[in-house]
């Protein structure tokens, strides 16, 4: 019986807490930063809608999945694929899914990691009233002011690192169950709140027929990658995090219950964060596709001008941090669990180690929005934040998708049913565990497969 397995990091409390720290890994500045400023750049509806079908069709079923393979493999994703391989009497080679895993999250975090400083020095900028000003312009201007210096990014990375190895430090139980169970609600009100202004403040039909009435001709083989990548992205699918929480997952919680509150949970503050942003957006006559600053360049506005808007301000950024904070301790977790496990380093070591190194690829995106800033196309579309941009594409659009396939495969075409269904807790007369099993073998990868090799030229026809 592998339910039997003991993870030797503990356990979650209870479904609760593996709802709440999987939710607080998925909901980050993938759902307030970048889910409005790709779908801005995409063209707004048709973009939304292939991005919730992703979530629905391919999202949801790999969670599900991946959730089932750590709670059922209880170890770091690497031994995780390997031992499940193992017990399915297939190719342990399935172990180097876990290590792309590793490899994308340790990628991810180098970047996420710049990102977050910007909402830590947002922090600060609304606590200090800089918002408050007549002109948008200039509250628009801090955003440009913030990223062409490369010092002050630094500096703002520096410390977003250091708060996520410090957490991470101290092990999964103690650090992540606390910093969850207050941020979501506090999160979720206060997005409420910006809504309701955009509401009366912004030109709301104009955000909301932006976000919601598909125009397709505005679709590229691009943005479809781009959608299907960030289902992966804004789910922390594809790179072990969903596994490694899994992995403390008690074994008598429903995966399916869990695998879909936590996507649920993750659309909805994604869908409020574009309604706060876009009708601010329009009513300033701004670019919806200006870019990675979007968010740092509309909020603001609001915060400047709504009663009380210096402490919503400041509440928001802190929360926009802390829900950064349990989504980068998530991504570099599986790197530090298999350094513990498979290269037996102590957990200090294994977070210097990881620290040190994550911190120093940062610099890299730190430099991407100044000094080194340059442009390239991808897939037929102008990128403008070189090396930035190109980490992104790298692992939200090819590994983590690519880790979704494997998975996709290894579940529905390695796995015995016996071994899925005794650890779903499903019979196989049960429809949901068959429509289940039908996306996982066939249409999961197929639509995986042919979305990546248009994106890539390699496969031809209408864009
Ligand atoms: N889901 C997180 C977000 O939306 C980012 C993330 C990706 C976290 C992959 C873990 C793994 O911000």
């Amino acid at each position: 019986m592998t339910a039997k397995r003991q993870s030797v990091h503990g356990q979650w409390n209870s479904r609760w807490t593996f709802v709440l720290a999987a939710a607080g890994s998925a909901v980050g500045l993938g759902n307030i930063w970048k889910f409005p400023y790709i779908a801005g750049e995409n063209g707004g509806g048709a973009f939304v809608l292939v991005y919730l079908a992703c979530i629905c069709l391919i999202g949801v079923p790999i969670m599900i999945a991946e959730i089932m393979l750590g709670r059922r493999g209880r170890q770091n994703p690497v031994m995780t694929m390997e031992t499940l391989a193992q017990e399915e009497g297939t190719s342990t080679n399935w172990k180097y899914l876990g290590l792309i895993g590793v490899l994308a999250g340790f990628i991810i975090v180098s970047y996420y990691s710049v990102i977050a400083g910007w909402a830590v020095s947002y922090v600060f900028k609304s606590a200090a009233g800089l918002f408050v000003h007549d002109d948008p312009q200039v509250v628009i201007g801090l955003f440009g002011g913030l990223v062409s210096s490369a010092e002050q990014l630094l500096l703002w990375h520096t410390i977003f690192m250091i708060m996520t190895i410090l957490v991470v430090v101290r092990g999964v139980k103690s650090g992540i169950e606390r910093a969850v169970t207050l941020l979501m609600p506090g999160m979720f009100v206060i997005l409420l709140m910006l809504v309701v202004y955009a509401m009366f403040q912004g030109s709301f039909v104009e955000g909301f027929n932006f976000l919601f009435s598909a125009d397709f001709s505005k679709l590229t083989r691009a943005s479809v990658l781009t959608a299907v990548g960030h289902a992966f992205f804004t789910l922390s699918l594809g790179m072990g995090a969903i596994m490694i929480y899994g992995s403390y997952l008690p074994a008598n919680v429903s995966i399916v219950k869990a695998g879909f509150m936590v996507a649920a949970a993750d659309t909805v503050i994604a869908l409020l964060a574009g309604l706060a942003i876009f009708p601010i957006v329009f009513v300033n006559g701004l670019d919806a596709g200006s870019g990675p600053g979007l968010v740092f360049q509309t909020l603001p506005i609001a915060f400047g001008q709504m009663p009380g808007g210096i402490v919503i301000g400041t509440l928001f950024f802190v929360m926009l941090v802390f829900a950064a904070w349990t989504s980068s301790i998530s991504l570099i977790e599986p790197g530090i669990t298999f350094l513990i496990e498979q290269k037996n380093m102590g957990r200090g070591k294994a977070c210097a180690l990881i620290g040190v190194s994550t911190w120093l690829l940062g610099i890299v995106t730190v430099l991407s929005f100044n000094k080194w800033a340059f442009t390239f196309t991808f897939a037929g579309e102008e990128k403008t934040e070189g090396m930035f941009d190109i980490l992104d594409i790298l692992t939200t659009n090819i590994m983590l998708p690519l880790g979704g396939l494997c998975i996709a495969v290894f579940v529905g075409w390695k796995m015995s049913q016996a071994s899925s269904m005794e650890e779903l807790g499903l019979r196989r007369s049960n429809i949901g565990y068959q429509i289940w099993l039908f996306l996982l073998r066939f249409v999961i990868p197929v639509v995986l497969l042919i979305i990546m090799l248009k994106a890539f030229g390699i496969l031809q026809g209408k864009s």
